[in-house]
Order: C-alpha cells, then sequence, then structure tokens
C-alpha cells in the first residue's frame, strides 16, 4: 500500500514536469506501457493470496484510473499550450504598415513597361505578344528584307544553330528576334483590320557599349485601318511623348529615314537641352532621337494577308530602356542588367506606387525614389 503510494506520488510528479506530448507519452509508457511499472505490479498479482489478490488488485486499478485521468488532462494542457504557440508564433499582424519598410523595388524596365501600357491602353491599344526565338520569315523576309538584303547586315543578329538530321549546322533559319517588328506579321496574320497594338518586349543584337546591351527592350506600334494617314502617326506618337515625359508640350521633328518596313520612314526627334552633365527635356535647342517609325510597306501588309489597296497603316518602333535613360537620369545602360541591389534601390520604384493615366505615370513627387 505505502509503495502504490510512493509510486502513484512519483508518477503524479514526473506527469506535471512533463514539457511536452512526446515526453508526456514516454511516462505513460514507462507506467502503463507493456513493460511498464503499473503493469509490472499487476503482472505480480498472479503469485498473491486471494486475499492479498483483491485488496491489491482493487488499490492498483484505482492507482491505474488516477494516472490515466491524471495524463489526460496534462495532456490537454500541453495541446492547448502548443497550440496557443503555434498561433502565436504564424500571427500576421495585417495592420503593419508596408511602406518605408518594404526593400524590394520595379526595376526601372517594368517602371517604363507599365508607363507605356497605360499611355496606350488610354489610347485604345492592346497588347500583343511574339516570340523571343524569332524564325528568319518574322524577323526578315516578311518585313520585306528578303534573303541577302542589305538591311539585315544593319542587325547585328545571333542566329541559332539549326538542328538538321542530328547534326548541328549554322543556318539562319531562326535567330533571337533583332527587333520587336516581327510581332507586326504575327498579328496581321491573326486579326484582320481595324488593328491597334504595341508589342513590348526584348530583343537582341550583338552589341555591347554605355548605350547598347546584347539584350534590350523594344515598343512596337502598329495602327491600321482604312484611310490611315502620317497625320495620324504624328498626332499618335506626339500625344505619347507628351504624355510619357509627363509634359505640357514638347517639340518634336521628323526626319526622313529608311527601314524595309515602313515607306515613308522616319526618326522622331524630341527638343532637349544637352549639357555635360545632362540632359533637360522639352527645353533648349539640341535634339534628341527617340523612335523610328513610317507608314507600313505594301509588301508588309501583303505578307501579313492585308489587303494594301484597301488598308493603310503606321507602325514605330521605341527603344524602351533607352526612354528609362531618358526620363530617370540613367547615364550606364549596362547597369541596367548588373542585378546590382545597390543599384536597384537608387533608380528602382516603390512596389504600391503603380503607373496609370489616372493616379500619375511616374508618381514622382519625392516619395517613389
Ligand atoms: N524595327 C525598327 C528597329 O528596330 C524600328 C521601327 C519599327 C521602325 C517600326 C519603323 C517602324 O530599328
Amino acid at each position: 500500500m505505502e509503495n502504490i503510494e510512493k509510486l502513484k506520488g512519483q508518477v503524479v510528479e514526473d506527469i506535471n514536469k512533463a514539457k511536452d506530448i512526446k515526453s508526456l507519452e514516454d511516462i505513460r509508457v514507462a507506467v502503463l506501457g507493456k513493460k511498464g511499472s503499473i503493469t509490472e505490479l499487476m503482472k505480480g498479482l498472479a503469485s498473491l493470496s486471494v486475499e492479498e489478490k483483491k485488496e491489491m488488485g482493487k488499490n492498483l486499478n484505482l492507482l491505474k484510473t488516477e494516472v490515466e485521468a491524471v495524463l489526460e488532462t496534462k495532456k490537454s494542457e500541453l495541446e492547448e499550450a502548443e497550440l496557443n504557440a503555434k498561433l502565436n508564433n504564424e500571427r500576421i499582424d495585417v495592420t503593419l504598415p508596408i511602406r518605408p519598410e518594404t526593400q524590394g523595388r520595379i526595376h526601372p524596365v517594368s517602371k517604363i513597361y507599365e508607363e507605356v501600357v497605360s499611355i496606350f491602353g488610354q489610347m485604345g491599344f492592346a497588347v500583343a505578344e511574339g516570340p523571343d526565338i524569332e524564325d528568319t520569315f518574322h524577323n526578315f523576309t516578311a518585313l520585306n528584307m528578303p534573303d541577302n538584303h542589305p538591311a539585315r547586315q544593319m542587325h547585328d543578329t545571333f542566329y541559332l544553330p539549326k538542328e538538321k538530321n542530328g547534326s548541328q549546322d549554322m543556318d539562319d533559319s531562326y535567330v533571337i528576334r533583332t527587333h520587336t517588328s516581327p510581332v507586326q506579321i504575327r498579328t496581321m496574320q491573326k486579326q484582320q483590320p481595324p488593328i491597334r497594338i504595341i508589342a513590348p518586349g526584348r530583343t537582341y543584337r550583338s552589341d555591347y557599349d554605355a548605350t547598347h546591351t546584347p539584350m534590350f527592350h523594344q515598343v512596337e506600334g502598329l495602327v491600321i485601318d482604312k484611310n490611315i494617314t502620317m497625320a495620324h502617326l504624328k498626332g499618335c506618337l506626339y500625344d505619347f511623348v507628351k504624355t510619357f515625359f509627363e509634359l505640357d508640350e514638347i517639340p518634336v521633328r521628323y526626319r526622313p529615314s529608311f527601314f524595309p518596313f515602313t515607306e515613308p520612314s522616319a526618326e522622331m526627334d524630341i527638343g532637349c537641352l544637352k549639357t555635360k552633365s545632362e540632359i533637360k527635356i522639352g527645353a533648349g535647342n539640341d535634339w534628341l532621337e527617340i523612335l523610328g517609325c513610317g507608314m507600313v510597306h505594301p509588301n508588309v501588309l501583303r505578307a501579313g494577308g492585308i489587303d494594301p489597296e484597301v488598308y493603310q497603316g503606321f507602325a514605330f518602333g521605341v527603344g524602351m530602356d533607352r526612354l528609362a535613360m531618358l526620363k530617370y537620369g540613367i547615364p550606364d545602360l549596362r547597369t541596367f542588367f548588373e542585378s546590382d541591389v545597390r543599384w536597384l534601390k537608387n533608380y528602382g520604384f516603390a512596389p504600391l506606387d503603380e503607373s496609370s493615366m489616372t493616379n500619375g505615370l511616374s508618381n514622382n513627387g519625392g516619395q517613389t525614389r
């Protein structure tokens, strides 16, 4: 009897000291398991006299019931504590302010992308896409640059090796696109006029200096409908640059140029003031080339399955990285793609300042950078 009381005291003490469910389970096994101390005592009953067996059996059963109850209570206590700890740990304070704690920044190219899409979106343009790996038909031929056309040399093209009968030999069947103009063709092949799209995306040329990187970004524009003239082109692009640079007025001029896929072709310049240290857009007597454009060549319309006798159109191509450099005063293009977080911290944008025509394009009111 004394032994039983002692054992009970010990077991209850152990149970109360248990720190987690696992150690509680260990105690249960040590006491009530197959070889547990109470189980052993119960096995020992067999060797006792009938009288003793009766008395001892009753006490042991009582002990067992009591220990089980204490175990059960402790178990629910521990379970509750574990749940509370978990809930506390995983709690998210949704009221915490996001800024200025947010470290992430939007890359200037992504910012320009958003700005360009919102401006043209407002004008009723849709966004079109094409593949980075392009066939020479879409990248050149359909754009009025047949095989051996000297204009193909104007682009420092990356050609992809073509697999032929299992062997790799150089063939000009595939390139990584040198411009976004192939998306013009892909759009025309899919859709009859009226067409009004922009096609922003990555483009590639083998070139590397402060204003050229092998991968860069362009946005293509294409409008095709009946009675489209160069006046539409000029109006559209003027509205674009004015809105993009967030100016009430901006001097622009068009210089005659050449692209095989437009006729006539032009380059658009915007007025600026160039000093040693910076370029100020919208004032001064200097000019800055900003984009290439023109009226879609009849051969290009034909290649896209559109009748040039019925439809006309204009197209343009703008370097988006260049737009970013000009608008945000970033001097070296190569730094765009070095993935240096210090650079991004300096030139990047707060993630919640989304560009839109209603809330402001760049939100450049001092808090973005
Ligand atoms: N694709 C031309 C380039 O990359 C730009 C351009 C596009 C010019 C559309 C005219 C019309 O230089």
